[in-house]
C-alpha cells in the first residue's frame, strides 16, 4: 500500500529481548569510578541505591537481555507503538524525503519514558523493595515512575526541579493522582537541598541538584532505592524496544532509513530508537547517520568536555566519563526541562568519541516553530523536548529538497506536550526567547571537574 500512514505491530510482536550494544562495540566503555577510592566500582559498590537485577544489566556484555514476561504483559497497554509517515508535513515541506517518526506518546504518561519505568520498578518489586525515590525534570519521567509504582505498590518519592514544579502543576497532579509524593527541589527534605537552598533560595533547581536529593534518600534508607529515567546503561537498555519495534516495523513499509534523529537531554530516548540501527550496522550492516540533537543553551555533547564526573551536584553518585558541562553548571530555565542536565550518557559520549553519531544544538524559538508547524500538519503537539527532534527531521528534509535527495528520515517523537501548553502559550505570546548559558559560569563549573589519573 503505497499512502500507507501507520505501520502498526500487534502485541505478539512485542520484542522478547531488549539488544545490548555493550557486545557490539568496537571499544568497551570506560569504567565506572568509586567517588572516593575513584577505582572501578563493583556492583556491590551500587547496592545501597539499585537492585542486584539492575546491577546486572549495568554491566551486562552479552548482546540479547530477556524482557521478564510480567514486563511485556504491561507494555501490552501501548506498546508496540506505532511507526508513522509524515506525509503531510512531507507535502507541506515539498521534499523528495520521506520522513517517519516513531509515536512513544501513546504510552499513559505520554512519553517513552514507561519503558524503563515498568521494568525498574518490577526489579525492585521483585527484590522486595516498597520505596523508590526519584528526579523529574519535565515531570514525564517523575510521572512515568508513579505510574510504574501505582501498578506494583510502590510508594514513590519524585523530587520535580522547582522550575518545572512551578512551570507544570498538571504534570504533578498526574504524579499524585498515581499516588506518589512529589516535592519540589531544591528542598529541605535533605540535606543537599537544604545546603543550595541556604545559598540560593530562589534557586531554579536542575537535574543535577534533584539526583542529589533523591540519592541521599535512597542511600540514608535501606527501605529505600534510588531510579533513574534516563543516562544509565540499564534504562537506554529497557529503550531499545522502541528500536527493535521500529526496524520490524520498516520491514513493513518496505524501506530503511537514511537518517536516524532522536533528542537528548540523559540520553534515552535517542538511544533506544539509534542503537538496535547501530548494532545492525557494527554486526557489518550498512551505516546511517544519527544524530544527536540537544538544546544550545545546554550543549553537552556538542560543547561539553569529555571526562569523569559527578552525575548529581552534591557529588554522590560515582563518576562517569562522559560529556559534561560540570556537575556544578545549572543551565537556563528553557521548557524543554527534560534536556536541562549537565551529563551526558556515558554510552551516547562513548558512541559519539567513537564517531558513530553525530550531535546538533538547537536554540529553542526554532524548536517550537517547528512542533508548531509539525502539529498544524500532522495534529500531535510534540513535547517541548521531542520538538528538538522535529526541528532536526525538518532541515534534514529540507537539506534533502536542496539537493534533490529522496533519503529515508526517521526520529523519534518521544512524547506528546499536552501538559506543556504553557510553553505554546509563552510561544504564542513572543515570551519565549533563546536563552544562552553563561559562558563565564561553564568555565567554572569545567574547571571544577574532579581529577583522575589517566
Ligand atoms: C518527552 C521527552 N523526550 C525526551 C526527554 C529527554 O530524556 P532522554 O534523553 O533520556 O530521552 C524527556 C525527559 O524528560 C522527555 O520527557
Amino acid at each position: 500500500m503505497s499512502d500507507q500512514v501507520k505501520f502498526v505491530l500487534d502485541e505478539t510482536q512485542i520484542p522478547k529481548h531488549w539488544y545490548n550494544i555493550a557486545a557490539d562495540l568496537p571499544q568497551p566503555l570506560p569504567p565506572v569510578l568509586h567517588p572516593g577510592t575513584k577505582q572501578p566500582v563493583g556492583p556491590a559498590d551500587l547496592e545501597p541505591l539499585f537492585p542486584m537485577a539492575l546491577i546486572l544489566q549495568e554491566v551486562a556484555t552479552e548482546r540479547e537481555i530477556e524482557i521478564p514476561e510480567p514486563v511485556r504483559d504491561i507494555y501490552r497497554m501501548w506498546r508496540p507503538s506505532p511507526l508513522m509517515r509524515a506525509r503531510r508535513l512531507e507535502q507541506e515541506l515539498d521534499t523528495p524525503a520521506k520522513i517517519y517518526f516513531k509515536y512513544e506518546g501513546v504510552s499513559p504518561a505520554g512519553s517513552h519514558k514507561p519503558n524503563t519505568a515498568v521494568p525498574q520498578a518490577w526489579f525492585n518489586k521483585e527484590a522486595g523493595i516498597k520505596r523508590l525515590a526519584t528526579e523529574t525534570g519535565a515531570g514525564q519521567w517523575g510521572s512515568s515512575l508513579a505510574f510504574a509504582g501505582s501498578l506494583f505498590g510502590i510508594d514513590v518519592t519524585v523530587f520535580q526541579v522547582r522550575i518545572s514544579y512551578d512551570q507544570k502543576p498538571y504534570r504533578r497532579a498526574l504524579m499524585e493522582t498515581y499516588g506518589a509524593r512529589c516535592l519540589p527541589s531544591p528542598s529541605n527534605e535533605t540535606a543537599s537541598g537544604r545546603a543550595i537552598l541556604a545559598k540560593s533560595p530562589d534557586s531554579p533547581g536542575s537535574l543535577g541538584i534533584a539526583i542529589s536529593e533523591a540519592v541521599e534518600m535512597a542511600a540514608k534508607d535501606p527501605q529505600v532505592k534510588y531510579s533513574l529515567g534516563s543516562v544509565l546503561n540499564h534504562v537506554l537498555l529497557h529503550q531499545t524496544v522502541v528500536g527493535a519495534e521500529a526496524i520490524k516495523q520498516f520491514e513493513l513499509a518496505g524501506d530503511d532509513p537514511d537518517v536516524v534523529i532522536g533528542c537528548v537531554g540523559g540520553g534515552s530516548n535517542f538511544s533506544g530508537l539509534a542503537c538496535p540501527f547501530l548494532g545492525l550496522q557494527l554486526r557489518g550492516g550498512r551505516k546511517r547517520r544519527v544524530i544527536a540533537v540537544e538544546p544550545a543553551a545546554c550543549p553537552t555533547l556538542t560543547r561539553g568536555k569529555y571526562a569523569y564526573d559527578f552525575g548529581d551536584t552534591a557529588h554522590l553518585t560515582p563518576l562517569v566519563k562522559m560529556h559534561t558541562l560540570g556537575s556544578t553548571f545549572i543551565p537556563p530555565g528553557f521548557h524543554a526541562g527534560g534536556l536541562r542536565y549537565h551529563g551526558m550518557a556515558p554510552l551516547v559520549s562513548h558512541l559519539s568519541e567513537l564517531g558513530l553519531i553525530e550531535a546538533r544544538a538547537y536554540h529553542q524559538v526554532a524548536c517550537f516553530e517547528a512542533g508548531v508547524l509539525f502539529a498544524r500538519h500532522e495534529g500531535i503537539v510534540p513535547a517541548p523536548e521531542a520538538t528538538h527532534a522535529v526541528r532536526c527531521a525538518i532541515d534534514e528534509a529540507l537539506r534533502c529538497k536542496r539537493d534533490g535527495k529522496a533519503e529515508t528520515i526517521l526520529f523519534n517523537l518521544s512524547g506528546h506536550g499536552h501538559f506543556d501548553m504553557g510553553a505554546y502559550i509563552a510561544f504564542f505570546e513572543g515570551k519565549l526567547v533563546d536563552q544562552d548559558y553563561d559562558e563565564g559560569e561553564l568555565a567554572m563549573a569545567l574547571a571544577g571537574l574532579p581529577s583522575i589519573a589517566a
